[in-house]
């Protein structure tokens, strides 16, 4: 069901399974707190609709339309087997996170870590002079960005360089485009730092390479959402399924799940792994706190217009997540503030690719 905020006139959707039975129903728009009052009795839920045989003819034609191409197991496995043709980690970043994570890491290392890699060098120093950094054309060369940033923002540097040329693909399934999926990627890299930098600094690093990487599942599954794209029309009709239900149902696994397998395949150690395959329901991820802070990076990001196509509407925040986090809703709004602000510096010089 779509509501309107009276206030800010912000449109979101709500699953209708999610709807509580009764007439009315009261939800806090996420954006500007105003509390909404939605009567149910004047809308059609979606437990109404499927009632109607037309409803149940498009679920039907959707299950047929399914079965001319494997889903499930077979096209997971399918996709997994053909792995080996899809981009690799770059081999910098990987280095640059093993790096970081030591605790007798230096610049040194780090420096002529991309001094050989002329194009990620040229994409740390256009970074480096953002004005998110705080260096706006002060930044001439890599060791003068190590000297000033210092080794753990430097890795970071090289991180953001070296994803985004995996993380640059126009998505045709998702209805993303490549600048889109990477404005949301950097949103929710950047959000689920500054979450997770409100309970210890040190767990920022792994929080922004966690952000940058949970939506890759979408890179690879992109192909196989378009080649279904009616059966996802069908199956969602007038806003009553959303993207990721559809994900499920049609493919048999959502972009989360395929995440997950590339994070095995690159090596990502274990939490930001599990992290990555619960972002959208933590909940069930037996309280991995990266998993929480991700997810609300992510619903901060789609509810401030740092989409992710198809599936940012009718996203929702899970509950019990802002409780998990220890958080208020007053925090959100700063959270939110400072999120925003952050990627707009960020995004004024970042190469897409
Ligand atoms: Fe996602
Ligand atoms: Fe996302």
């Amino acid at each position: 069901m779509k509501i309107k905020c009276s206030k800010c006139n912000k449109v979101y959707k709500i699953p209708d399974e999610k709807l509580p039975a009764g007439k009315k129903y009261a939800v806090q728009c996420p954006a500007c707190k105003n509390r909404i009052v939605i009567d149910l009795q004047s809308q059609p839920t979606q437990k109404q609709s499927l009632n109607t045989s037309k409803s149940v003819e498009k679920k039907e034609t959707v299950l047929s339309l399914g079965q001319k191409r494997p889903s499930g197991m077979t096209l997971k496995y399918g996709i997994l087997r053909s792995l080996g043709d899809l981009p690799a980690m770059p081999h910098i970043v990987q280095k640059a996170q093993e790096i970081i994570a030591k605790p007798d890491s230096n610049l040194k290392e780090l420096s002529s870590l991309i001094e050989i890699e002329q194009a990620i060098a040229t994409r740390v120093l256009k970074l480096a002079n953002s004005t998110y950094y705080g260096l706006s054309g002060k930044v001439s060369s890599v060791q003068h960005a190590s000297v000033l940033l210092g080794y753990k923002t430097l890795g970071e540097l090289i991180t953001v360089a070296g994803i985004s040329g995996l993380m640059d693909k126009n998505l045709n399934g998702y209805d993303l485009s490549s600048e889109d999926l990477w404005r949301h990627s950097i949103a929710v890299a950047v959000g689920s730092r500054i979450i997770a930098g409100r309970k210890d600094p040190e767990f920022g690093n792994e929080a922004f390479f966690a952000g940058l990487v949970h939506d890759a599942g979408k890179v690879v599954l992109d192909q196989h959402v378009y080649e279904r794209k009616d059966d996802f029309e069908t199956f969602m009709g007038n806003g009553q399924h959303t993207f990721l239900s559809a994900e499920k149902e049609i493919l048999g696994f959502d972009h989360s799940e395929m995440a997950f397998e590339l994070c095995q395949k690159w090596q990502i150690p274990s939490n930001q792994s599990d992290a990555i395959k619960f972002h959208h329901c933590p909940s069930k991820s037996e309280g991995n706190e990266l998993a929480y802070i991700l997810h609300l990076a992510d619903f901060i990001a789609m509810m401030n217009g740092y989409g992710a196509g198809q599936d940012s509407s009718m996203y929702q925040m899970e509950e019990g997540t802002l409780e998990f986090l220890s958080l208020q809703d007053k925090d959100l709004n700063d959270i939110q503030s400072q999120v925003i602000e952050s990627v707009e510096k960020m995004l004024q010089e970042i190469p897409s690719g």
